[in-house]
């Protein structure tokens, strides 16, 4: 089965490629640079190419059973304020080019890396917490998160967009896991369990058509150390 990982350089990206191949995909990487395409582990093709030129996207997508988006509007810095150096609209010009080359070509299933504030999880955020997103540069992003999914919801394709509210780079064996009433928006999820979330809902049907909110999985406490005897 072959999986193909767009935006496969970048921080969970990465992950996706590593995690899918240990799962036994036959994982097709399109990374953006040849020093990337030289160091990316994991894929059996890293192949350079630019998600939003049609021709590069058709090119990718013969013979694929499936597709990984974790590309994002990359900021100058890590600051919610420094000035973007992808274009604003980067993600939902993608998703168009790749939903349409995936029609083409009959790839049915999309896992797509969206955020927790994108669509109708919008009006969940708290007050405070949407005045941050408006006025910094992340706003650019919920935006762009938000016709992606409409992109999506509109494609007749089999897809799935998992939405954390934040990512963190910690290592971590928990899962992300679905959000419930009363679960903690601040809670972070590391890349690396949402990498292992989107590698395990490719094969999960019942997510088809959905937006999933993710936050990090607690650790269960065994019997022994709950224990207060
Ligand atoms: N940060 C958070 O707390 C948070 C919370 C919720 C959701 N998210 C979402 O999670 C997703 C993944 O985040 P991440 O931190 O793993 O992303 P990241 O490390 O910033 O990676 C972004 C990816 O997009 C690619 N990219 C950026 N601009 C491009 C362009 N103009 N053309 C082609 N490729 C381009 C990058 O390629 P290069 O390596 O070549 O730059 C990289 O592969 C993002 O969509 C983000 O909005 C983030």
């Amino acid at each position: 089965m072959r999986l193909v990982v767009f935006g496969a350089s970048g921080a969970t990206g990465r992950h996706v490629v590593s995690l899918a191949a240990k799962d036994g995909w036959s994982v097709r990487a399109v990374v953006r640079s040849e020093a990337q395409r030289s160091t990316l582990t994991g894929a059996d093709e890293p192949i350079l190419g630019d998600p939003t030129e049609p021709a590069d996207v058709a090119r990718v997508m013969g013979g694929a059973d499936a597709v990984a988006v974790c590309l994002g509007i990359s900021r100058r810095t890590r600051s919610p304020f420094a000035p973007l150096v992808s274009p604003a609209d980067l993600t939902s010009r993608s998703v168009a080019t790749i939903v349409q080359a995936m029609q083409r070509e009959g790839v049915r299933r999309i896992v797509y890396v969206s955020a927790f504030g994108a669509g109708d999880s919008w009006p969940r955020i708290p007050w405070w917490g949407r005045a941050f997103l408006r006025l910094s540069q992340v706003r650019h992003s919920m935006l762009d998160h938000t016709r992606s999914e409409r992109l999506l919801a509109g494609s007749g394709l089999e897809w799935t967009a998992l939405r954390p509210m934040l990512l963190d780079d910690a290592p971590s064996a928990l899962p992300a896991q679905e959000m419930r009433p009363g679960d903690s928006l601040l809670s972070k999820v590391s890349r690396e369990s949402l990498a292992r979330r989107v590698v395990a809902v490719l094969g999960e049907p019942l997510t088809h058509g959905r937006a999933v909110a993710l936050v990090a999985g607690k650790a269960h406490m065994s019997a022994t150390t709950t224990s207060h005897a």
